[in-house]
């Protein structure tokens, strides 16, 4: 079947941390973009704002591309209530993650086609990254071709984010759904926060300044993540001092150690086997329970920000120079 890349409706449904950069760089892309929002929302009159067309759920559902880019526990109701009633065969169900499709929330019709591009990195930096002129690399995987276009349809919508710009890789819903999970669960979003909590808390039970222990605990983490993308493990261990060098890889076993990769495993096993999603759909309208502790952090932070107005604890470089 022939397709005309740039010539299809689509509809964003959500207006949020992916919806409204997606909408605003395909917009900006010269595609044809409409805003489906739930009634009453508190987000039209930011889409209005934005000059895009915001619309009833049901009518952004009727566009030929429809891109599911709402909280992912969310994802079976929104079909069921409002997606499904006006689907028809041909439409492309497009997502940022494989979540709904892989653990079962979401049935499409067989005439559908499904399709993720899933940029690597929070919707702000899509946006931002579109606008100076380059993109996020993504994820790009087709779960059903029904119309053996789901492909160009798919890197279409790639292009209009921005993503190729920069680069696609192809994977499938559920090697991106799984990693995705493991990451934030394991390392982004858990392990990291709680290693840098826990040092924290260990230099200030000690009895050191908490300015200290952030400075060193927080803020100096972003610095060695800033080397370690710019010059690889390597060359961020060449740029440290061989003190730092020797005690890093004393303690390099002692913190990740065999208990440690258990857990990891672990955490990976309830993630693939759907029991970590079934959990969080359970558990998704009672909220988020929040880590306790994270508190005397942000004082610390906001004491030194009083002390040093000049600080600028994002503002360190972002790139060191390549070796
Ligand atoms: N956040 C990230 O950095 C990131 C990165 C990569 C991929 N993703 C994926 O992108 C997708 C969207 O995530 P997100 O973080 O952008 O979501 P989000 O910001 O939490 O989505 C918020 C939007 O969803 C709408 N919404 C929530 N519940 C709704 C309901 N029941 N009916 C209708 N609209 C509803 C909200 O409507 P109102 O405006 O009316 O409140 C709002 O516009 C997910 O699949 C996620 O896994 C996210």
């Amino acid at each position: 079947m022939s397709y005309a890349p740039g010539s299809e409706t689509i509809g964003i449904i959500g207006y949020g941390n992916q919806g409204r950069p997606h909408a605003l760089n395909l917009r900006d892309s010269g595609r044809d973009v409409v805003v489906g929002l739930r009634e009453g929302s508190p987000s039209a009159e930011r889409v209005r704002e934005d000059g895009l067309r915001a619309v009833s759920l049901e009518a952004a559902a009727r566009c030929d591309v429809v891109a599911l880019l709402l909280p992912d526990e969310r994802m079976g109701e929104v079909w069921r209530d409002h997606v499904a009633p006006v689907a028809r065969d041909g439409q492309m169900l497009m997502f940022a993650h494989g979540f709904a499709i892989h653990f079962g929330l979401i049935q499409p019709l067989a005439g559908m086609d499904v399709a993720l591009v899933s940029p690597k990195g929070a919707g702000k930096w899509v946006r931002a990254m579109y606008e100076a002129g380059s993109g996020l690399p993504a994820l790009v995987a087709v779960h059903q071709d029904a119309t053996e276009r789901a492909v160009a349809r798919a890197m279409d919508y790639a292009e209009g984010i921005g993503a190729t710009r920069v680069g696609t890789r192809t994977t499938t819903f559920r090697a991106e759904t799984i990693t995705d999970l493991f990451g934030e669960q394991a390392v982004l979003c858990g392990g990291i926060p709680a290693l840098i909590q826990a040092g924290y808390e260990t230099l200030v039970d000690a009895g050191y300044e908490p300015e200290d222990a952030y400075l060193e605990c927080v803020y100096e983490a972003k610095l060695i993540v800033d080397l370690m993308l710019a010059q690889g493990l390597a060359g961020m261990r060449r740029a440290i001092s061989p003190t730092a060098a020797y005690g890093g890889q004393r303690a390099f076993h002692r913190l990740v150690n065999d208990q440690t990769r258990t857990e990891m495993k672990r955490l990976l096993n309830e993630i693939e086997d759907g029991s970590f999603a079934q959990e969080w759909v359970q558990a998704a309208p009672a909220g988020v329970p929040v880590p306790p502790g994270a508190e005397p952090l942000d004082a610390a932070r906001a004491s030194l920000m009083q002390e040093w107005p000049e600080w600028r604890p994002m503002g360190a470089p972002t790139s060191a120079p390549r070796p």
